[in-house]
């Protein structure tokens, strides 16, 4: 587990792609360049010959955020996953992040059994977003 580097871009592009991550109106090569000017030692991947998982998180003095949570399909089921958020987890915490948000897209249900066992919770609110900078 180590913070993103430069390097990995296209290794990481690709591990979203694979995971289903990426979206029409989200450049992800944007999206590791604006990383990389706010909190880029929040940034991490698991790397295991090659970036295997991935894990964005930010700390905004109010929560916790963590996006692109991805795992090489290849590689699912043997605790990567739990493992990068929880060393995302120790990040924040260390920066005195009271809590941890995700959003879980539409359509992507299944996985809320996997945020469920890392002790995660449905919140009573619903996601509202705007677009300031068209991609
Ligand atoms: C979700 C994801 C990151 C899980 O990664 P993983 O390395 O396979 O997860 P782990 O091996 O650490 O699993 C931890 C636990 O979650 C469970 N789990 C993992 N994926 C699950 C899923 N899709 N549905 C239900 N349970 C799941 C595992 O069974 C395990 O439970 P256990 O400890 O009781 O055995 C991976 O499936 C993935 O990259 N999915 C595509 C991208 C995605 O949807 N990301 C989340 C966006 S919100």
């Amino acid at each position: 587990m180590r913070p993103f580097e430069v390097g990995d871009t296209e290794e990481v592009v690709a591990l979203w792609d694979r995971c289903g991550l990426l979206r029409p109106w989200n450049d992800p090569r944007k999206d590791i360049e604006r990383k990389l000017t706010v909190q880029p030692e929040l940034f991490f991947v698991a790397e295991s010959d090659g970036v295997v998982a991935t894990a964005m998180a930010g700390y905004d003095g109010h929560r916790g955020w963590l996006y692109y949570v991805a795992v090489a399909p290849e590689r699912r089921g043997e605790g990567i996953g739990r493992d990068i958020v929880a060393h995302s987890e120790s990040a924040l915490t260390n920066l005195g992040c009271p809590k941890i948000n995700v959003q879980i897209r539409s359509g992507n249900d299944a996985v809320q059994s996997f945020w469920s066992g890392l002790g995660f919770e449905p919140d009573q609110a619903t996601g509202m977003g705007k677009r300031l900078i068209p991609d």
